[in-house]
């Protein structure tokens, strides 16, 4: 078969990350966006005269039978993640999705193995990754800077950080759970990059409601409907151990809505034999021959483009490798699902 050039993107979802696929895409001169699914009239009609999309549906299922589409990208509530992948993967389209990848590691693990089955481009928005800090730090670890890295902590956590109260970001049903799969997931995928190894073997966690419950610590991220009368319920903090297989260990805390001193902070700390790192920005900490050092890192974007749906495109011309490879994807789902299992059952979980 011939290997392709130019590629035809469907983007489903034109809320507030839609957009962001489809600028993404545009900036790809073998993408173009030819088709965009989304349920609200309104917002599907002002980001396709917006971007020049010619076609705009209400239901997905119309794009995924266009034998000229190739690449789905999903920017949809959570609990649709995996069905919409799934129904896009079985149609013979490759699939970006945005994070989490699903809202259960049993629905991630379909996706890989169809994606594998049908030798389809799988990949997650883990745009967390693709930040200069974040590649020039990966360089340091595995050029030997740090020795041997043997406890990390990572964390997004956020003063009042909620993506509007009553919206689906805040339904159980529709997220599968609250900041710990928002938010929690990046810090967590970017830190077990880092760390070269994403298989854990225990997991312990704990996850609060304590302000979104109480109308506190509302934000505006997101564009769909709210209803202010549903219930809120999912996590609004949570803190994980989490033992890899190796032995190693992450601290993992996110929070949407907390009573700290920064408004938003999301960063990494990597401990090592050597040396120390922290981002952002990204500082290395060590001892010299004449005292403890802290040294800020120039950061660069070597490894690859830091653009995730320009980087998807590059791999389907072959131009690049897969950055966020689908079993690591599944491996962190893994992860959120267990620190949700831990507070559930007040249990340390382990992973098979
Ligand atoms: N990678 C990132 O940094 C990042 C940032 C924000 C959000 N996200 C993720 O992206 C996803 C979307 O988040 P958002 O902030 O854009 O939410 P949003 O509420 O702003 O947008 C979701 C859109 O999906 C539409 N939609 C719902 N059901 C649909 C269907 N069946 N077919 C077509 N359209 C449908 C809604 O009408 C809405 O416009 C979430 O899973 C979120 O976790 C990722």
């Amino acid at each position: 078969m011939k290997k392709k050039d130019t590629f035809n993107v469907a983007v489903i979802g034109a809320g507030a990350i839609g957009i962001d696929h489809i600028r993404s895409f545009q900036q790809h001169p073998a993408a173009t966006v030819s088709a965009l699914a989304e349920v609200s009239p309104q917002r599907g009609r002002e980001a396709a005269d917006q971007f020049n999309i010619p076609d705009l549906v209400t239901d997905y299922r119309t794009l995924l039978k266009r034998a000229d589409i190739d690449i789905v990208s999903i920017a949809l509530p959570n609990y649709l993640h995996a069905p919409v992948a799934l129904a896009a993967l079985r149609a013979g389209k490759h699939v970006m999705v945005d994070k989490p990848m699903a809202t259960n590691a049993r629905d991630a693990a379909k996706l890989v193995v169809t994606a594998k089955q049908k030798k389809l481009l799988l990949m997650v928005g883990q745009n967390n990754r693709f930040t200069p800090e974040v590649q020039t730090a990966k360089q340091l670890v595995t050029g030997g800077t740090l020795g041997e890295v043997y406890h990390a902590k990572t964390a997004w956590t956020r003063r009042a950080g909620i993506p509007r109260i009553g919206s689906w970001f805040t339904q159980k049903k529709f997220a599968g759970g609250g900041c710990t799969y928002d938010i929690g997931v990046h810090a967590l995928d970017r830190c077990l990059y880092l760390l070269g190894e994403f298989e854990a073997a225990a997991v312990s966690g704990q996850t609060y409601g304590q302000l979104g419950p109480r109308g506190l610590g509302d934000a505006t991220w997101g564009k769909s409907e709210i209803d202010p009368q549903k219930p809120f319920d999912v996590d609004d903090l949570s803190v994980a151990l989490i033992k890899l297989k190796s032995g190693r260990t992450v601290l993992l805390e996110a929070s949407w809505a907390a009573h700290q001193a920064q408004p938003d902070f999301n960063g990494t700390q990597l401990f090592g034999t050597e040396a120390g790192l922290q981002l952002p920005p990204l500082q290395l900490f060590r001892q010299g021959p004449t005292g403890y050092v802290t040294e800020l890192v120039t950061t660069h974007t070597d490894l690859v483009h830091p653009n995730r749906m320009v980087h998807f495109i590059d791999c389907l011309l072959g131009k690049a490798k897969p950055y966020v490879k689908p079993a690591e994807s599944l491996a962190v789902q893994k992860i959120l699902d267990a620190i949700y299992l831990s507070a559930k059952t007040g249990k340390e979980v382990r992973i098979k």
